[in-house]
């Protein structure tokens, strides 16, 4: 305890959060109103939801693993389907297919961090039941190519949104439109509430189906008609969520110009990899990761050493393949065919703060920070 209090504040945190007199008063109004529970907050928030991701349908969840349960579940998947994903993501996408029964396999990743087409292609095969790119960092994966092979191949997508929101595609396109879109609000995402997840789709039909589910399994009140879960979302948390709908797009242009900003800087620096957006992508920098190349004078653990030295917070999103754990190495329904990219991405990457309320000063000290250390 003692510890944690003496611990020193970064000067420039990887992430910061704002919350103001607008969140204030919605909580207020909840708290006030005595409804704390799922009601027309939660209403409000999935309307947001379903108009940012250009969507009919939004249903709220309690968070953004519950929110990929959910979508799995709903499209009834269970043991014996296989769904691939992305092999460079955080653990939450493969725990919620390992949660709904199925089986998870592994693509590689191309040069914007994302599930690639191509080697997703080749894993497709009878026991395939979807395709769950994750659109990481910011960035949505190629969703045009994902949307044809989806097409010709009969299997729905699922996207892990959970650090996209407002993301575009290069048809100008939303993130969380191309299926189901699991977005997350958790107190660092781009919006977010503490915890809380939506799902984005067009399709009523599921949509009614992913309200019983979240709600006990209840068509209406103890009308059981499948085994359900609690995943509702709280008035009291999609009430902090709301007024940052409107607030988002300011957000990300100012995220826009620090990415910007430090990609001019880092530019020409020996060893160091800037990150690539895709032609037309909207990215919305959730994170902005570069890479150690063996070019660089330091590898990355040594850079992160001097980042937090200068007080810069900084972190490894992510350290490892997501698969390569013992946990998941030894689990029979975890499946490696190999994604050696995606292995060589998550030794070399280090992220560094991008989030909305750095100053150009503070930006520039970043740039230095690691200028020194590298040259
Ligand atoms: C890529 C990715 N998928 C899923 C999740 C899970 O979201 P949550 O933490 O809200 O459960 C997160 C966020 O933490 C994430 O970054």
């Amino acid at each position: 305890m003692q510890l944690l209090c003496e611990r020193k504040q970064l000067v420039i945190p990887i992430s910061k959060v704002e919350l103001g007199p607008e969140e204030e008063a919605q909580v207020l109004e909840v708290l006030r109103s005595g409804h704390l529970a799922q009601g027309p907050k939660v209403a409000e928030f999935e309307s947001r939801c379903a108009q940012l991701a250009g969507t009919q349908q939004a249903v709220a969840v309690n968070n953004g693993t519950t929110a990929l349960v959910l979508a799995i579940e709903g499209l009834g998947l269970g043991p014996d389907d296989e769904v691939i994903t992305s092999p460079f993501t955080f653990s939450a996408t493969i725990n919620a297919i390992l949660e709904s029964g199925a089986t998870v396999r592994f693509g590689d990743i191309g040069d914007d961090y994302n599930l690639d087409p191509t080697t997703t292609l080749s894993l497709i095969g009878g026991a395939t039941r979807a395709i769950m790119p994750v659109h990481l960092y910011g960035q949505t994966a190629d969703m045009e190519t994902f949307r044809k092979l989806a097409a010709e191949h009969g299997l729905p997508l699922i996207e892990d949104a959970a650090q996209a929101h407002g993301a575009t595609t290069s048809s100008g396109a939303r993130a969380g439109s191309f299926g189901l879109g699991c977005f997350s609000f958790y107190a660092t995402k781009n919006v977010m509430c503490g915890e809380g997840g939506v799902i984005t789709l067009d399709d009523h039909d599921l949509a009614d189906r992913l309200r019983i589910l979240r709600n006990q399994g209840m068509r209406s009140r103890y009308d059981y008609v499948v085994p359900g879960h609690n995943y509702r979302m709280t008035d009291l948390v999609a009430a902090i969520a709301l007024p940052q709908f409107d607030q988002l797009e300011a957000r990300v242009e100012r995220r826009r110009h620090n990415a910007a900003r430090l990609n001019a800087g880092l530019d020409g620096i020996s060893g160091v990899v800037l990150p690539r957006t895709a032609p037309g992508r909207g990215h919305v920098w959730h994170q902005y990761t570069i890479r150690l190349s063996s070019a660089a004078r330091l590898n990355r653990e040594e850079l992160a050493a001097v980042l937090s030295e200068a007080d810069i917070g900084h972190g490894f999103y992510y350290p490892r393949a997501v698969y390569d754990y013992e946990c998941y190495r030894s689990h029979p329904r975890v499946v490696i065919d190999g994604s050696p990219r995606a292995e060589e991405a998550a030794a070399s990457v280090i992220s560094l703060p991008v989030h909305p309320l750095l100053t150009d000063q503070d930006l520039d000290l970043i740039v230095e920070t690691v200028d020194r250390a590298l040259r």
